[in-house]
């Protein structure tokens, strides 16, 4: 296994969008964005993202667009714009239903409890949102007392995503981010004594000084609150991108072969816990509706990694915020300042985006049915695409021919991805990405 990692050790793209976010450009601009919401049907289904880009720290292994702030002000400005931007989409995407909301960050949870009454007052003005409608929310336990969870059950927080890491104190000491195991234990009874019915927690590996032993105790502990959800991410290393990233010894970070057996000690006590593996780096309860999707091939991916839900049009707000609509992508403006500006005086703010042409969009499904069933099934392809989906088909059966490794298996009608491939699926699956073609210098490690 080690030769492997190290064989499909090559940076790729982690496949969140397709085509990937270094091909957006500034042709796809504020009319072109406008163009295509007023050609949103009346019915249409939306999942909204607000990307708040604030947090009162920095933790040094962060890769989230954020800032640190000392004081409250720079929230309250940026909240104006925000809901100059949400009152302006909102009328622009006609009579859109949300089916889903997601407050994503930085930390949303600094957020004060009359600005999370007024905002989501506010959004819900603006957007028709379904009373069922999924609301989640990026918790940063530093952050939370008992006003702030208040504020958000009211405002109809449906899942909190709690960001833990490790709890190790060495290797918390070496990414700059302190919090107890009790701390993070209190933010999930708090949020579960007021109702929330669903609980995710992120965890890392390939972290500095981060061990299996680590791993395994950080796992367990996580598993021990029993949260719906889990999202085990490897550390992305890319401090050319990330400048505080620079404060993390890089001497301390584990090799490839180490991250691998971190991520499966990890993966084997939520398994062991009764947790289900769910695409790449999800684990899930078997009645969480995550495990559902996944078990009936029903489940997506987007900007936020794998959701149930499924949407005709995923729109961003905020600064840096990524929408999907059928045409293609739009990202805003990523600096705060530019965004408030142009939010403010009543302006779009998309800096640029990409339209799908060619084949994008059959690619494009491949990459996601890849990265979330592991499997690709011809006659879906060829019921969905017609006789486009033969070229696809043909590069997907001389992949399982060429495979000498035993990361891929062709069957009658089908290629699917080995229980041995499975860690290698971002490598399997940018084999289809016509983009890629030496420009990995960007990306993170595969594995
Ligand atoms: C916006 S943050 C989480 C919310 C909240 N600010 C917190 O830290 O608890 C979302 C998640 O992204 C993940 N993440 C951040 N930087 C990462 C990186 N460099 N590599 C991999 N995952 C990362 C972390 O697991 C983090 O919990
Ligand atoms: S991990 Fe969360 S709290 Fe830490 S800097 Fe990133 S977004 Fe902020």
């Amino acid at each position: 296994m080690t030769s492997l990692v190290e064989k499909f050790s090559k940076p790729v793209p982690r496949y969140t969008s397709y085509p990937t976010a270094p091909h957006f450009h500034a042709g796809i601009d504020d009319a072109t964005y406008a163009t295509w919401l007023a050609d949103l049907p009346e019915q249409a289904s939306l999942s909204l993202y607000l990307h708040l880009p604030f947090c009162d720290r920095l933790c040094w292994f962060c890769g989230c667009h954020t800032k640190q702030v000392n004081r409250y002000d720079p929230v309250t400005r940026y909240l104006l714009a925000l809901q100059a931007e949400v009152d302006r989409v909102g009328a622009m995407a006609g009579g859109g239903k949300v089916t889903a909301l997601h407050w994503g960050g930085g930390s949303p949870s600094l957020l004060r409890p009359s600005d999370i009454a007024d905002m989501t007052a506010r959004i819900r003005r603006a957007f028709k949102v379904r009373p069922e409608a999924e609301f989640s929310v990026e918790l940063d336990p530093n952050d939370m007392d008992e006003a702030r969870f208040d504020a958000w059950a009211l405002a109809g927080m449906t899942r909190a995503s709690i960001g833990v890491q490790d709890f190790d104190p060495i290797v918390q000491a070496a990414i700059n981010r302190e919090q107890t195991f009790t701390q993070t234990q209190h933010v999930v009874l708090a949020v579960r004594s007021r109702g929330v019915r669903s609980v995710n927690i992120d965890m890392l590996y390939g972290l500095p000084h981060q061990t299996v032993a680590g791993a395994v105790v950080t796992a367990t502990q996580v598993a021990s609150l029993r949260p719906d959800r889990v999202a085990l991410f490897g550390y992305a290393h890319v401090p050319w991108m990330k400048k505080h990233q620079t404060m993390i010894d890089e001497a301390a970070l584990p090799d490839g072969p180490a991250r691998f057996e971190q991520a499966e000690a990890a993966a084997a006590v939520f398994l062991a816990a009764g947790y289900l593996p769910i695409g790449m780096d999800h684990f899930a309860l078997p009645h969480d509706s995550l495990a559902i999707a996944y078990g009936q091939g029903r489940l997506q991916r987007n900007f936020q990694g794998y959701t149930a839900d499924r949407h005709d049009a995923l729109i961003g707000l905020g600064a840096s915020a990524i929408g999907k609509l059928p045409q293609g992508y739009v990202q805003n403006v990523v600096a705060t300042h530019d965004y408030q500006q142009r939010a403010l005086n009543g302006v779009g703010v998309i800096a640029r985006g990409v339209a799908f042409a060619g084949d994008d969009v059959i690619r494009g499904h491949v990459i996601e049915r890849l990265m979330c069933d592991f499997a690709l099934d011809f006659s879906s392809l060829r019921a969905a695409f017609g006789a486009d989906a033969e070229e696809v088909i043909g590069e997907a059966i001389a992949i399982g021919l060429a495979d000498g490794d035993g990361l891929v298996r062709l069957l009658p009608g089908a290629m699917e991805i080995t229980e041995r491939g499975r860690p290698f699926v971002r490598t399997l699956a940018s084999k289809f990405d016509a983009y890629l073609v030496g420009d990995s210098a960007r990306y993170s490690r595969a594995v």
